[in-house]
C-alpha cells in the first residue's frame, strides 16, 4: 500500500546533504533563506521506491549492477502508456544523467568548433556544455509575444542554421524555465528544418510526464523521418523525485548514432549507472503511479495557488501561463530594479533563494524561476515573504 500521500508534511532536509537546502554558506548565500531554486521536490518518494532501496540496503552487498529486461519492460510500459510512445530495448541506453548524454552527445555528433543551436531562455547547462567542449553557441532566442508566452523564432533558425552551419541542435522539450509545452505543429517545423539542413536533434524530454495542460510529443515520436536522427533523454529523476540516484534513459533509434554515442561513453569510462538507481527506476515505473497521479495534483494546485496569490496579492509581478514542469517563469520587470540589484532584493529584503533569470541567457533579465514543488505552508510563508517585500518598495 502507498503510504507516502500526504504532500502537506514539511520535512526538514537540513543535514542530509541536499543542494538545495545544505550549500548556502558554500554558495555566498546567507543560511537562513527559504530554498524555491534546485529543481527537486522537497516531498518524500513513493513508499515502494523507499522500500525497494531498503531491501537493497539490508542486502548488504553493492558490487557492480546492471538492468535486464524487467527494467526495459517497465521503462518501455511507461512510454507507451503516459506518451503513446513504443521503443525499442535496443535503443536504450542508460546514462548517470541527462545533462552528461548532452555532453556525450555533442562529443559524438560535432567537432570542436562546430556550432551548437539552442533557444534561449533555456535551461543554463546547455549553454555551458556547448562552450565547455570548445563548441561554437548559436542562440536562437525564444520570441517573448503579447500574450505573455514564449514562441520558436523558425525565420530566424533558419536563418541562423544557413549562416553558422549548424550541425546540432540541443532543444528543451517541455521547456524549462517557461513550462512552455511545444505543439505538434512547432516539433514538425523543427524536424523539418533539421532535416533539410541535416542537423541532430538532441531533445532533452527530462520533463515530458509533468504536463499539465495540453499533451506532450515525443520529438522521435511526431511522423516524421527525424526519428533517425534524433536521441530522446528521458528519465525518473524529475518525475519521481530520484535525481541524486543518477539514472537517465537516453533513446537513440538510429543504430550508427547510437554505436557512436557509446564509444563516446566508453571514451568518458562510464560503462554502468548507480546500483540503487536502476533499483529505484525500476520501481517508480512499476509502482509508483499512484504517488505521481497525487504528486500531479498536489504541483497543479500549488501552480494555481501562486498564481492566484500573485494575481491579487502581488499585481506587479507576472506569472507566465504554463503547461509543464513544477517551475514557474515570473516577470519581475515591472519593479524596476536592475538585475544584480533584483537578486539582491530577493536575498536580502524577502529572504528568498530563487534561480535567478540571467542563468538562463541574457533574455531572462527580470524574471525569476520559482520551483513550487514544496509544501503548501511553505509557499505560502514564501509568497508573504515576498508580498511584503514587495509592498516595502513603495
Ligand atoms: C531540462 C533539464 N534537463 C536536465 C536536467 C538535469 O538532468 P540530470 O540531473 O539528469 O543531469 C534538468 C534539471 O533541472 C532540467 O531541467
Amino acid at each position: 500500500m502507498e503510504k507516502h500521500l500526504d504532500f502537506d508534511v514539511r520535512i526538514n532536509r537540513k543535514g542530509t546533504d541536499s543542494i538545495k537546502y545544505d550549500f548556502a554558506k558554500e554558495m555566498n548565500k546567507e543560511e537562513d533563506l527559504l530554498p524555491l531554486w534546485v529543481a527537486d521536490m522537497d516531498f518524500k518518494v513513493s513508499s515502494y521506491i523507499c522500500d525497494a532501496i531498503k531491501q537493497q540496503a539490508d542486502h548488504g552487498i553493492y558490487g557492480y549492477s546492471d538492468s535486464k529486461d524487467d527494467y526495459f519492460q517497465a521503462v518501455a510500459d511507461w512510454c507507451l502508456k503516459y506518451h503513446s510512445w513504443r521503443v525499442k530495448r535496443e535503443w536504450l541506453i542508460k546514462t548517470p544523467g541527462v545533462v552528461f548524454a548532452l555532453a556525450t552527445a555533442i562529443k559524438a555528433y560535432t567537432q570542436v568548433g562546430d556550432s551548437v543551436m539552442i533557444c534561449r531562455p533555456v535551461y543554463h547547462p546547455f549553454a555551458n556544455v556547448i562552450k565547455d567542449n570548445g563548441r561554437n553557441l548559436v542562440d536562437c532566442s525564444l520570441k517573448l509575444k503579447e500574450d505573455g508566452r514564449y514562441y520558436l523564432n523558425f525565420e530566424d533558425m533558419e536563418k541562423k542554421i544557413r549562416e553558422e552551419k549548424v550541425k546540432l541542435f540541443l532543444l528543451c522539450s517541455p521547456h524549462n524555465p517557461s513550462g512552455r509545452v511545444w505543439t505538434k505543429g512547432e516539433l514538425e517545423e523543427i524536424a523539418r528544418l533539421c532535416l533539410k539542413y541535416e542537423i541532430i536533434v538532441v531533445s532533452d524530454e527530462i520533463h515530458a510526464d509533468l504536463v499539465f495542460k495540453g499533451k506532450h510529443y515525443v520529438f522521435a515520436s511526431i511522423d516524421s523521418p527525424i526519428k533517425d536522427q534524433c536521441v530522446i533523454c528521458m528519465a525518473p529523476s524529475k518525475t519521481f523525485n530520484i535525481a541524486g540516484l543518477q539514472v537517465s534513459n537516453i533513446f537513440i533509434e538510429n543504430e550508427k548514432l547510437r554505436e557512436k554515442f557509446k564509444a563516446e561513453m566508453r571514451a568518458c569510462g562510464i560503462t554502468e549507472v548507480n546500483g540503487a538507481g536502476i533499483v529505484a527506476a525500476k520501481v517508480a515505473y512499476r509502482e509508483g503511479e499512484e504517488w505521481y497521479l497525487h504528486m500531479m495534483d498536489y504541483v497543479r494546485k500549488n501552480i494555481e495557488y501562486v498564481k492566484s496569490f500573485i494575481e491579487n496579492r502581488i499585481p506587479r509581478l507576472k506569472v507566465m501561463d504554463s503547461e509543464a514542469t513544477y517551475l514557474l517563469w515570473i516577470d519581475f520587470r515591472a519593479l524596476g530594479i536592475k538585475e544584480k540589484e533584483l537578486t539582491n532584493f530577493i536575498e536580502k529584503k524577502a529572504g528568498l533563494w530563487l534561480s535567478n533569470g540571467e542563468i538562463f541567457g541574457p533574455q531572462g533579465a527580470g524574471f525569476q524561476r520559482m520551483n513550487v514543488a514544496c509544501c503548501r505552508e511553505l509557499l505560502q510563508e514564501a509568497l508573504e515573504k515576498l508580498e511584503k517585500s514587495v509592498k516595502e518598495l513603495t
